[in-house]
């Protein structure tokens, strides 16, 4: 019988990607979202890539009640927890919101996990718990940080929590996935980032700079002590993010866990910097993108990028899609939500 998987925040730019990968990978896959931050016609984009209609629930993770229900009505195999607010510099002004939204989402799910006899949990951590790191590449043994914004500060939190409920109650087990910085779309152009307002990310700007929506990118900072004075991070494609969310499924579902808690770096091991981001972009699209450098933003890392060897060797898992393809798949993604806005 396939193995079912529930997926919170499932409607999401990272969740959607991985029901569409669980779905190809043969699991079942209902999803859980609140609609805080994506739309319900994301569903409809999952079903033209895999033919399939995925159960949906509009619930809030903050409600125990309406999650038990969810629970009690399908038994799951795995959960993964990616519902969650997201954005840094609203951390900073609703901080309880914050806190409130990402932590009580969790310990409902552990809380609930625990009642129903669901033994494995994926949790989307970030690089964001590295902060500026002394020494790159980042490994999983590279020290934590202390946060800088309660969004930060809320992946600490939960780490945490997992790993003390873990050793707490034998029955549960988790992996956390640190992601660096998801990018790109789904080949199809179905699905992709669907950003609220203007987007604090450089991808969805940079594509709806191109796109006319805004008219000029700001490049936060050529005065960094990098190669090219701006920025590095590690450019990780979401369909490549996806699959190791089903490689991790399948790793706690088999059976093939070293420890009841284990942490992987989900990133490309290769740091780029902003301004070869937006030359790429204009190489691979074949366009010309309007920008211009601005002071640093406050806050912002100067470089960040993984060592990914533990999760290749251990995971069987590695990063495929070139900077040039996923590039080409964020814009093919905007074109396409202007072709829908059109119509
Ligand atoms: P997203 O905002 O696109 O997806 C999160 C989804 O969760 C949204 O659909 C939202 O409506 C839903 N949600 C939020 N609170 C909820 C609640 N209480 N109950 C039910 N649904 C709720 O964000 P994303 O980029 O897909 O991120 C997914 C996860 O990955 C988050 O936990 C995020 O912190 C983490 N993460 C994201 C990035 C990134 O750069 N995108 C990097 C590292 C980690
Ligand atoms: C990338 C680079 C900017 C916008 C954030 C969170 C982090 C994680 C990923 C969840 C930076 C530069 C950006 C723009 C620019 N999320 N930039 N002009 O800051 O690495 O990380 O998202 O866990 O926690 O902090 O991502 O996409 O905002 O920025 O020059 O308009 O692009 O300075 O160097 P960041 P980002």
């Amino acid at each position: 019988m396939a193995k079912r998987v529930l997926v919170t925040g499932g409607t999401g730019y990272i969740g959607s990607h991985t029901t569409v990968e669980l779905l190809e990978a043969g699991y079942e896959v209902v999803i859980v979202d609140n609609l805080s931050n994506s739309e319900r016609t994301v569903l409809n984009g999952i079903r033209k890539i895999t033919g399939r209609k995925v159960p949906f629930h509009k619930v809030d993770c903050r409600s125990l009640a309406s999650l038990r229900r969810i629970f009690v009505r399908y038994g799951f195999d795995a959960v993964i927890h990616f519902a969650a607010s997201k954005a840094v510099g609203e951390s900073v002004e609703q901080p309880l919101m914050y806190y409130q939204n990402n932590l009580v989402s969790l310990m409902n799910i552990l809380q609930l996990m625990r009642e129903n006899g669901v033994r494995n949990l994926v949790f989307s951590s970030s690089c964001t718990v590295y902060g500026q790191a002394e020494k790159l590449p980042v490994s999983e043994q590279t020290p934590r940080r202390e946060a800088t914004s309660p969004y930060g500060n809320t992946k600490h939190m939960c780490e945490d929590i997992i790993r003390d409920s873990v050793a707490a109650y034998p029955e549960i087990h988790a992996i956390a996935l640190r992601y660096f910085n998801p990018i790109g779309a789904h080949p199809s152009a179905e699905i992709g980032e669907l950003p609220r307002g203007v987007p604090n990310n450089l991808i969805p700007f940079v594509t709806q700079t191109a796109a006319g929506i805004r008219p000029m990118l700001s490049v936060f900072g050529d005065d960094y002590n990098t190669p090219d004075g701006s920025c590095i991070r590690d450019y990780i494609n979401v369909t490549d993010l996806a699959k190791a969310h089903v490689v991790a499924v399948g790793r706690m579902t088999g059976d093939k866990m070293k420890q009841p808690f284990e942490v992987f770096n989900i990133g490309t091991g290769r740091g780029v910097s902003t301004l070869e981001v937006v030359r790429t972009f204009e190489k691979v699209n074949n366009l010309k993108l309007n920008y211009k450098i601005v002071g640093r933003r406050a806050g912002d890392i100067e470089a960040v990028w993984a060592d990914p060897t533990y999760a290749n060797e251990e995971l069987g898992w590695k990063a495929e899609k070139s900077l040039d393809e996923t590039l080409q798949s964020a814009w093919n993604w905007q074109k396409h939500l202007g072709e829908k806005k059109s119509k």
